[in-house]
């Protein structure tokens, strides 16, 4: 099957979060299955285009147009890349190599994003590679079922294509004259668009696909309610026939603490005590905490923004430093008052919380294995990827039952068994504290448990191959195969 996937980042080019990794393993593990031919397209961002490791080779060049612009496009070929995925970056120095810093937040992000939607279509017919399947992902390639049906359906008559969401908070909200002046599509197509007299190209995007899908089976559900659809939960409902939630994996290859060239100490889940303890050590070592073997070390590797769930940590924070004995370390950066928060906290506790405000890929390494708790009390969480990480290197997590994490951290029972983690149902600061002193407390009185705990979750298979399998169910189910 030729598949086309589209997405605005994909590590390790450029990454800013889960959809990053997601659009690194996703694509791997479909060109892993035999009769697969996978193209993987992305921005030619300053940050790739800058990094030389990246080798590259120009294909074709060519304009896009868009509304009343015809815009350049050059089509970069990446050269080294193992796995069999044939990755293309869109260049064009005025929406993309010629920016620095973030990915997101410009003020144009609209036309960025329309523009690079529809260059990729461009390119794929440039390149003659016509797919059986597109499967695109979030606002940011939104817009790409909706040209494929509107304007480029004779170049593609039997391409479907499916439309991921990873988070609908992000719909891409436009003023009215975007429609014409950018999209420039026939109006027969406004009415898609519209919400509240502005446009809205998730809810296009999900009206047109032709599957659409989430990131785990909860959150597909959650979805329906308004509590979790950030305003879609109607339009979600309405397409309800055509939505799956399938759960990601995460890359066990680049996620396996017995290989990780960022850690002190390597183990697996035979070895994991004394390989842990070593990590931790170091850690601690590392972040300027004490070097303390039997005190628990909690950890959080995160956005600090309001959706992980901040608000129930700050809110409990010192309570659980003064009752409980226990080490804090939170790696992250974000909105300014949790940054705040945290460096607040640790010159209040410098004996017990570090605060790393920083973005470093290493150190979350380092924390994954060095830690004994992961805690991860998102509000909502449509999938959630360290959680996953944290248990492949034996840290157990402590978690708000909400989407991604329902599915993957069922909760283990009084004696620890029978589940994988701890875990609380309503957002409540309350329950939070209570279901991490159910964790500390195994952790200190039934150390035995703790470490059966540890084993079993290092044990899960959260690697790609079935969450692939199951996304080519879907490509077969669309095309009739
Ligand atoms: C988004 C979601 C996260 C998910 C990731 C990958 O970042 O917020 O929950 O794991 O996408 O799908």
């Amino acid at each position: 099957m030729k598949i086309a996937i589209l997405a605005s980042e994909g590590a390790p080019y450029i990454k800013s979060g889960g959809l990053g990794d997601v659009m690194e393993a996703l694509p791997s593990a479909l060109a892993r299955i035999p009769g697969n031919e996978v193209a993987l397209v992305l921005p030619y961002c300053k940050k790739i285009l800058d990094n030389s490791a990246y080798e590259t080779e120009l294909v074709s060049q060519l304009y896009v147009a868009l509304g009343w612009r015809q815009q350049y496009c050059g089509i970069y070929k990446l050269k080294n890349r193992a796995d069999g995925v044939q990755v293309y970056f869109i260049d064009n120095l005025y929406y993309f190599g010629g920016r620095n810093g973030a990915i997101y937040g410009d003020l144009d992000d609209g036309e960025r994003f329309a523009y690079f939607s529809k260059a990729c279509l461009d390119v794929l017919v440039a390149l003659n590679f016509i797919p059986d399947v597109i499967q695109c992902n979030d606002w940011q390639t939104s817009l790409v079922p909706v040209f494929l049906k509107a304007q480029y359906y004779p170049f593609f008559p039997k391409t479907r294509c499916m439309y991921t969401i990873h988070n609908i908070e992000y719909q891409g909200w436009a003023q009215p004259e975007f429609f014409d002046d950018v999209l420039a599509l026939p109006r027969e197509y406004r009415d898609r668009f519209d919400m509240d007299g502005a446009i809205n190209c998730m809810k296009a995007a999900i009206e047109t696909a032709d599957m659409v899908t989430t990131v785990s089976e909860s959150y597909a559900k959650e979805l329906m309610y308004p509590y979790y659809a950030h305003g879609l939960d109607s339009v979600i409902s309405g397409n309800s026939g055509k939505l799956t939630g399938i759960t990601n994996g995460i890359d066990v290859n680049t996620f396996n603490p017995e290989t990780d060239p960022a850690l002190p100490a390597h183990y697996n889940a035979e070895t994991f005590v004394e390989g842990k303890a070593a990590c931790k050590k170091a850690l601690q070592k590392e972040v300027g905490l004490p070097q303390k073997k039997d005190v628990p070390l909690m950890v959080m590797v995160t956005r600090l923004a309001g959706h992980k769930g901040l608000d129930l940590l700050c809110y409990i924070a010192r309570r659980l430093l003064t009752e409980e004995k226990c080490q804090l370390l939170i790696l992250g950066t974000g909105e300014a008052h949790y940054e705040k928060f945290f460096l607040d906290l640790q010159a209040a506790f410098p004996d017990r919380v570090a605060a790393k405000i920083t973005f470093n890929l290493a150190l979350a390494s380092r924390i994954y294995a060095g830690g004994d708790i992961y805690l991860m009390p998102s509000k909502s969480e449509p999938c959630g990827l360290s959680q996953m990480n944290a248990m492949r290197y034996g840290t157990v997590p402590v978690v708000h039952a909400t989407g991604g994490l329902r599915d993957t951290v069922p909760p283990v029972d009084e004696k620890g068994e029978n589940g994988l983690g701890f875990t609380f149902q309503s957002y409540n600061a309350d329950d939070f504290l209570s279901a991490l002193k159910r964790c500390l407390h195994l952790y200190h009185n039934c150390k035995p448990a703790f470490r059966a705990l540890q084993k079993t979750d290092m044990e899960q298979d959260f690697s790609w191959d079935k969450p692939a399998g199951r996304y080519m169910n879907l490509f077969h189910k669309m095309l009739n195969t």
